[in-house]
């Protein structure tokens, strides 16, 4: 794998193979000794130009528990003020060593003009272009789904008939997106939930069905109930008339909680509105995966820099070729 940059591109096996090799990776997060020296030599830069915790958070911890150095940029506090341009900052990091570069940018396409501009060869992971896609979130949502439905024996499965519903602010979602795409792919069964203002123009080209009514949806007996975050911040216009107006129509709260079904999940990208559009019952109910998610979030991409990375060139001379040995630890594996 070159670089990871959406779902829709993504290929039934390469999605599976990722699931499974973060399997892997999840094993050896339970070991006493979590690090393994796998991309030892290897530099991880973090490119954000959007705020993140979750996602910066967990690409930083997967990196350095797979012995890479990383560096950390956030556009706030950079020359980007001074006007530097995405190319001029990303060849400036490439110029300090970067093996792979994990991008969250604000336009729509930016990681894509990284990966194939030519102006670095770094390896590029998008970890949330605007409102286009956002794949290692859909890769660890699809991750849990798998894991709650078929625990230990989850290697190889897809999710052939399970029916997740997604809720809410559809229109400004990388996550609705790149969840769209990949769940359609592993043969889940998506339907989407929104004010019919919140529901993009070209939804009839996705593979999903549209709903306006949540409690409809939830008489459908949805698996998995995955609730979005109202974008105040991507929008220029009123979407709803007031918060309490959605909240009534489109959240989750108690009542709707208790009528789903009892091994049905609710899922939530974070980071969460408690009160619009997920109440603090359904986020903290044990059929809630949130925090499972953000664990699941580390194992996921600790798979996805693996994949792009181990098996290339290491940075430098001196250093140890990566091995192979993606389940080994630190400790086994150190010669
Ligand atoms: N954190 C996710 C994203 O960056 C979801 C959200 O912000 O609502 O797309
Ligand atoms: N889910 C998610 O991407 O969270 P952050 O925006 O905090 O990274």
């Amino acid at each position: 794998m070159r670089h990871l940059l959406d779902t829709q591109g993504l290929a039934r096996e390469d999605a599976l193979r990722i699931l499974d090799v973060a399997e892997d990776m999840a094993d050896t997060q339970r070991r006493e000794i979590k690090k393994l020296p796998t991309l030892r030599g290897k530099t991880v830069v973090n490119l954000f130009f959007e705020d993140s915790t979750r996602t910066r958070i967990s690409f930083e911890a997967a990196a350095k528990r797979l012995s890479a150095d990383v560096i950390n940029f956030s556009a706030k506090g950079s020359s980007v003020s001074k006007g530097e341009s995405l190319q001029d900052t990303a060849q400036t990091l490439q110029a300090m060593g970067a093996d792979a570069v994990v991008i969250r940018h604000g336009a729509s396409g930016a990681p894509r003009t990284l990966a194939t501009s030519g102006w670095i060869s770094a390896g590029v992971v998008n970890a949330g272009d605007g409102t286009h896609e956002h794949p290692t979130q859909a890769l660890l949502d699809a991750f849990t789904i798998r894991k709650r439905r078929f625990g230990d024996d989850s290697r190889g499965r897809d999710l052939d008939g399970v029916k997740v519903t997604i809720v809410g602010d559809v229109l400004h979602s990388r996550v609705a997106r790149s969840n769209v795409w990949l769940l359609n792919t592993l043969g889940a069964r998506v339907t989407l939930v929104a004010p019919p203002t919140l529901v993009p123009q070209d939804v009839s080209t996705w593979p999903a069905d549209v709903l306006y009514d949540l409690d409809d949806a939830i008489a459908a007996g949805p698996d998995a109930l995955m609730m979005l975050r109202i974008q105040l911040e991507r929008m220029n216009a009123a979407y709803f008339p007031t918060e309490r107006e959605y909240s009534r129509r489109w959240g989750l709260d108690a009542r709707r909680l208790d009528a789903l079904g009892a091994d049905s999940i609710v899922m939530h990208p974070g980071p969460m509105n408690r009160g619009l559009e997920i109440s603090a019952e359904a986020a903290d109910s044990p059929r809630s995966t949130v925090l499972e998610q953000v664990a699941n979030g580390v194992s996921v991409r600790m798979a996805a820099l693996y994949l792009l990375l181990a098996g290339t060139e290491p940075s430098t001379a001196d250093t140890p070729p990566a091995t192979d040995a993606a389940v080994g630890t630190e400790k086994e594996n150190t010669r």
